[in-house]
């Protein structure tokens, strides 16, 4: 089984493959995606509001993440492991986004890493590719900044979708291998697919990127009360546990279980 790499996202952008990235937090749905044949694995700051019960992704450290892309490695064989940087282990110096991306590969496993921003985030990309660890960038709407932006909203209507080509031009030539782009106008998003040479990753930004990326827990439907437009509900698995954990509870009160198949002799 030959595993993915940088190279392969790159060639499947020359020959019109569209690219599968899931944003995963644990070893049991790592290995499931993985054996799917989903390309790219990112471990997504996003764990501490799918996962974790926080209402935004600033308050995940490097150890918090640490601990997931381990796990998220272990249950991988074939796909790229992506680390998503957490809030201020890149933004204070490139020493520091170095050294935490150095942690992603050496302490947990991860191929890559992903960090958000566009010009400002060029010294941090720069130092992090020079112990060669490739880079994955992310703009459009960066929840790290989301008390910058007022609230979740979509980027790339009218002139700024100048503004955000420009910044994918730069951000592709710091050396970055893909682009994820986030709650965009999916106009903007296919201007910045076609005048780049890498691949960019949408979410929220329509079906002309190269690739697409959801959250895992929001397509299997963990969260009823979750549904932005942009995301595509695969399973009910609010309903399936939900029903599961309801027949658990009836059956102990009932001695329907643990019956002798479920008890040893
Ligand atoms: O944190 C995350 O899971 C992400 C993706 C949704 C792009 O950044």
């Amino acid at each position: 089984m030959e595993a993915i790499t940088v190279v392969t996202l790159q060639e499947m952008k020359q020959h019109g493959e569209k690219i599968a990235m899931l944003s995963v937090y644990d070893h049991p749905t790592a290995r499931i995606a993985d054996a799917e044949g989903i390309e790219v694995l990112l471990v997504g700051d996003s764990v501490a509001t799918a996962l974790l019960g926080h209402e935004n992704p600033l308050p995940m450290t490097m150890d918090g993440m640490i601990h997931h892309v381990a796990a998220v490695a272990r249950g991988t064989e074939k796909a790229l492991v992506v680390a998503d940087m957490p809030f201020l282990s890149y933004q204070i110096s490139p020493e520091e986004a170095a050294e935490n991306a150095g942690r992603f590969v050496q302490e947990a496993g991860a191929a890559a890493v992903k960090l958000e921003g566009g010009s400002p985030s060029i010294p941090a990309i720069e130092a992090i590719l020079n112990c060669g660890i490739p880079v994955m960038g992310h703009l459009g709407l960066t929840p790290q900044s989301i008390h910058q932006f007022g609230g979740y909203k979509v980027q790339g209507r009218g002139k700024s979708a100048d503004f955000l080509l420009e910044e994918a031009k730069k951000l592709e030539g710091a050396g970055i291998f893909a682009l994820v782009l986030e709650c965009m106008s999916s106009e903007a998003a296919q201007r910045i697919t076609e005048e780049l040479s890498i691949p960019t990753i949408g979410i929220g930004a329509g079906p002309h990127c190269d690739g697409q990326v959801l959250v895992g827990l929001d397509l299997l439907g963990i969260d009823p009360e979750f549904s932005p437009k942009f995301v595509k509900k695969y399973a009910n698995l609010h309903e399936t546990i939900s029903s599961a954990f309801r027949k658990y509870k009836e059956e102990i009160r009932s001695g329907e279980f643990p019956s002798p198949s479920e008890s040893y002799e």
